[in-house]
């Protein structure tokens, strides 16, 4: 079936799953290329944009900010005139569901010389915005919010200084936002990384010639050199492709391969995990695309596993994932416990929370902790009504648990997928 306004979804259990698949294109690189050419001088190409409400809500607000964008399909075409060219927006900014889209447009709407209202969805409006206002407020900019945490929020940008920063949180969104602030600021800007997280911002800043460099986990950054115009493809998400691996693992008989998937080390995390859990994972690289990201095929056949413990700086690196590595650690031998994951009760739901109401709700027991879980196997998923929260990310993972189910399963809310996974239910055979 199509993405449809329906109620629920119903996913019956699977036979193996074979063949190759491609899977939509990759959100955090999509989010970056799009600011990053608005940004730019000249006109630039995006091929493979990922057209998902998130991805959308971002070209939105650039085209409010006065950014002249064209679509065609999946090709975005930016015409951009440098910084300057951004103009004070007549109306507030909506940003939708996507936490990205509001925290690193932050640091562009700092830099610039007028003031800017953004907003975004139910879910948005819970999460903090204060992350990001506190440095980019200490290089220069001025906000409100609700709450003084949460949008909206009030921007009103300036000529930014650099600042040196230690982030309290392994968080790309964070660092990115000061990154692309830093763009426009005077001087140099060091950000010091409590663990590594993903690293789009800067290998696209690298390929467009900005002056970046890396010194153990401190980054630093000069502002004050255009962005010169691009052309590029966009891998597909690998965080999309960790639903699938899930499935052609958990499924007896399944002998799948991904093609074109970013391949980015920073995005790994899930699939190093499961390989270290005894998954027959192959990857076959094909080099980098012309931001930076590398590339290739993963291939992935059914493997019995066992259980694992993660936490730490494991954690920023399959953030996203951890919904999936429940779904697997239900399957896997042994006890399984993620810990240091409380950022996970701040994402597009309480996610902790949500992964421990539906492994309830299909027949699975967990203990669940302030910031993690954990999960003894092997135990059978049983079909049941699962509720999402609105959040795409666990609708999906319960789906893939419902591959593997006794009997059908109902996804209550199915549309929140469309925010990164356009297709998911057809790929899954959800009716
Ligand atoms: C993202 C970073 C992560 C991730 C989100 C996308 C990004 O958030 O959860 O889905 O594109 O920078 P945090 O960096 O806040 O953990």
């Amino acid at each position: 079936m199509t993405d449809t306004a329906k109620d629920f979804i119903t996913i019956n259990p699977s036979g193996a799953i074979t063949g190759e698949f491609s899977v939509p294109p990759d959100k955090s690189v999509s989010h970056r290329a799009a600011m990053l050419a608005a940004l730019a001088e000249g006109t630039s190409v995006i091929d493979n944009y990922l057209m998902s409400g998130d991805c959308i809500s971002t070209l939105e607000c650039l085209k409010g900010l006065g950014a002249d964008i064209q679509t065609d399909g999946n090709r975005v075409t930016i015409k951009g005139r440098g910084r300057e060219s951004l103009r004070e927006p007549s109306d507030v900014l909506d940003a939708g569901n996507s936490g990205t889209t509001i925290r690193l447009l932050s640091g562009i709407l700092a830099s610039l010389p007028f003031t800017t209202f953004i907003t975004g969805d139910g879910s948005l409006r819970k999460r903090p915005v204060k992350r990001v206002m506190t440095p980019l407020t200490l290089m220069g900019a001025q906000f409100l919010a609700r709450q003084d945490v949460f949008p909206p929020m009030a921007v009103k940008g300036t000529r930014l200084k650099g600042i040196e920063y230690t982030l309290p949180v392994a968080s790309a969104q964070i660092k990115s936002a000061i990154l692309l602030a830093a763009l426009g600021a005077d001087g140099e800007t060091a950000i010091h990384e409590p663990a590594e997280s993903r690293d789009h911002t800067e290998r696209m800043f690298r390929a467009l010639g900005q002056d970046i460099r890396k010194e153990g986990n401190t980054i630093r950054i000069k502002g004050g050199t255009p962005i010169p115009s691009f052309s590029t493809r966009i891998p597909g998400d690998v965080s999309s492709a960790s639903f699938l691996i899930t499935a052609a693992i958990m499924v007896p008989g399944s002998h799948i391969t991904i093609n074109n998937v970013g391949i980015n080390p920073t995005r790994m995390g899930f699939v190093d995990t499961l390989i270290k859990m005894g998954a027959d994972i192959t990857i076959h690289s094909k080099g980098e695309n012309t931001l930076g990201e590398p590339e290739g095929d993963i291939e992935v056949k059914h493997s019995s596993l066992n259980a694992v413990e993660t936490g730490g700086s494991d954690i920023p690196l399959l953030i996203d994932e951890i919904p999936l590595l429940a779904v697997i650690a239900a399957g896997a031998e042994g006890k399984t416990t993620v810990r240091d994951a409380a950022e996970l009760r701040i994402k597009e739901s309480d996610r902790i929370a949500a992964i421990a109401e539906n492994m309830a709700a299909m027949g699975i027991k967990m203990e669940e902790h302030k910031e993690g879980f954990s999960i003894e196997g092997p135990q059978k998923f049983q079909g049941g009504t699962i509720n999402p929260h609105s959040d795409h990310r666990i609708a999906m993972a319960f789906a893939i648990a419902a591959l593997t189910a006794s009997t059908p399963t109902k996804i209550t809310d199915p549309n929140c997928t469309k925010i990164s996974f356009p297709g998911f239910w057809e790929m899954v055979g959800g009716k």
